[in-house]
């Protein structure tokens, strides 16, 4: 899979542009086009579908002869401020970042190595002193070194010290290597050498991923979009866009159980926007600072949360897979204690190998996390913290909690035990976009197909799930004559009523086949000369190229059946 063919792939068919692109795009924010929207959609219908409206899996814990319920919600993007500050968003949702003093460009701490290895300018590097990987760059050489500065590090790297004064920064490295013959000249160190101009004031410096110039120390960076409520714009009017869908089902957990008689165990479902001002939006929609979340909690006895835990990761796992990933290239895997958020127990992330990735390399799809009793409890109470291994109400100078809390009791009442509790909560948390660059990641094929003349040509293929096509099915008129775009209309409208179906009647047949086998079509049905004799036209299958004859009464069942199948 080549990452550079499916995002070229992805503006040349509409799939996905970059946001305000006539006025130079604006970096972490994307526009779906007219297929991507409707692919995206299906994401979010099959998602929406399998969980909520049509799941029926019982509830496997009790044996109970009733699925347990899922239902959902539709919230608010901008919530009481309040609800940030309880929920530890205010304080905790950073990430380190480091300026650089050469370009004044942000970049996130924990990316900074890896964008290095990405780097232009330090492949540019590595290819002037002959280094052939990552590892090779360790041959360094002075000589090349500084004709590389003089050369082409001027272009791609003006920031960086030893372009901007080689012989004062190579100085330092010859003269530390010849004081130091046991001095062990690492990847990460030759390159802090050549971003360094005074190493007796400054010690080694960080080089910029963009222009090789030094990085300040990190400094945390809260991700949350700030906005003001209302026209008078004081402090006490900001206000968060969501950086979570998660937050809006806590707070209404209590609304939805008085509303609608759900019993624990049961989920609330909702997809919806989040935000997130990331320092170094990359990897396509993979990161980006606007993009959608299709998030459960489902809230349980305390009793039976680790195996609600273990039924929601396996079973989100396994959702994937039935929509086309690859099994080797979708991985779970369990957190470390040490990499888990704050309010989480236990935390699995479902994991895919882009191809944007290093080989070996999974980029998360999405995390399950056993929240516990945390969010419901913050909400009460006030914003929670860890003392002693214990979750406590977190107290300021005054003695006060820091952040207080609705003062609502959000327990539940079990009607049937007469117990009352909070439930715990496991949460399977999704990201649509970064499930569709996903699937469109794995559909990603390129093969050989007889054309019409039965002579094997390449072809460009979305191999993707049916369910989730953009568009189900195309229809052709062999020739533009005889009768057949009349029959082939007709058709096309019938199926549109179901369907989103496609119509075309330009250019030879094998080129219109190409051109829907390349945005995911999985059925064409073609109307030629038989049909104006016996009422049938062929459905050909995008992956198994096969053709068979339906009559055309019958296409709208036959693609039904296909989706279903
Ligand atoms: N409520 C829990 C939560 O938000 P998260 O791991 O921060 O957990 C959940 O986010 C999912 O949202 C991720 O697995 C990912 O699919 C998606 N996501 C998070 N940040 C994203 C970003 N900057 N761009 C695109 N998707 C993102």
């Amino acid at each position: 899979m080549d990452m550079e063919k499916i995002v070229s792939l992805c503006k040349r068919r509409g799939f996905l542009f970059q946001s305000s692109e006539i006025y130079g795009g604006l970096n972490g924010f994307w526009d779906y086009g007219p297929l991507g929207v409707e692919l995206k959609r299906n994401v979010k219908e099959a998602w929406w579908k399998d969980m909520v409206t049509s799941h029926d899996d019982l509830n496997t814990l009790t044996g109970a002869p009733q699925p347990f319920q899922m239902t959902g919600l539709d919230c608010a993007i901008i919530m009481h401020p309040q609800v940030w500050k309880c929920s530890g968003h205010y304080d905790l949702f950073h990430d380190w970042m480091q300026t650089c003093r050469q370009c004044k460009k942000l970049v996130r701490a924990d990316h900074v190595w890896e964008m290095l290895e990405e780097a232009e300018w330090v492949r540019s590097f590595a290819e002037s002193i002959e280094a052939t990987d990552w590892d090779d760059l360790l041959k360094f050489n002075s000589l090349r070194s500084s004709q590389w500065a003089q050369r082409k590090g001027k272009k791609l790297a003006p920031g960086l010290a030893l372009v901007r004064n080689p012989d004062v920064t190579l100085s330092w490295l010859a003269e530390d290597l010849r004081s130091n013959p046991e001095m062990r000249l690492d990847l990460p160190t030759l390159l802090r050498y050549l971003a360094t101009e005074q190493k007796a004031e400054t010690g080694l410096q960080t080089p910029c991923p963009h222009c090789g110039g030094d990085l300040t120390e990190p400094r945390e960076f809260n991700l949350m979009f700030k906005t003001i409520v209302g026209a008078l714009g004081s402090a006490e009017d900001a206000a968060f866009l969501r950086p979570e869908t998660a937050q809006g089902i806590f707070v209404n957990f209590k609304n939805v159980v008085d509303s609608s008689r759900v019993r624990v165990p049961f989920g609330i479902a909702q997809i919806g926007k989040s935000f997130r001002n990331e320092i170094t939006p990359r990897h396509f929609t993979f990161r980006s600072r606007e993009f959608e979340q299709m998030e459960i909690e489902f809230f349980c006895h305390p009793n039976e949360s680790a195996a609600w835990y273990r039924y929601w990761r396996d079973r989100r796992y396994e959702w994937y897979l039935k929509l086309g990933l690859a099994r080797d290239r979708l991985q779970l895997r369990e957190h470390h204690a040490e990499e888990l958020a704050h309010y989480s127990v236990g935390t699995a992330d479902i994991e895919y190998a882009f191809p944007f990735l290093p080989p070996g390399e999974f980029g998360e799809l999405e995390g399950v996390a056993h929240r516990a009793d945390f969010d419901l409890r913050s909400h009460s109470e006030g914003k929670l913290v860890k003392k002693d291994g214990a979750l406590v109400v977190e107290l300021g100078p005054d003695g006060k909690p820091k952040y207080k809390g609705s003062g609502k009791n959000l327990a539940y009442m079990d009607e049937m035990t007469k117990e009352r509790y909070l439930p715990h909560v496991i949460e399977p948390s999704s990201g649509a976009d970064r499930a569709t660059l996903a699937f469109l990641c794995e559909a990603y094929r390129e093969d050989t197909a007889p054309d019409e003349n039965g002579k094997p040509t390449e072809r460009t293929l979305l191999a993707l799930h049916p369910r989730l096509a953009p568009i189900k099915a195309a229809v052709f008129p062999l020739v533009k004559k005889d009768g057949m775009p009349e029959i082939a209309q007709k058709l096309y409208l019938r199926l549109k009523k179901d369907f989103n179906v496609f119509y075309d009647d330009s250019g030879a047949v094998g080129r219109r086949y190409r051109r829907q086998d390349e945005v995911g079509t999985p059925y064409c049905f073609t109307i030629d000369g038989q049909t104006l004799q016996d009422q049938t036209v062929t459905i050909r299958d995008r992956d198994s190229l096969e053709q068979k004859r339906v009559h055309l009464d019958a296409a709208a069942d036959e693609v039904r059946k296909r989706l279903e199948a």
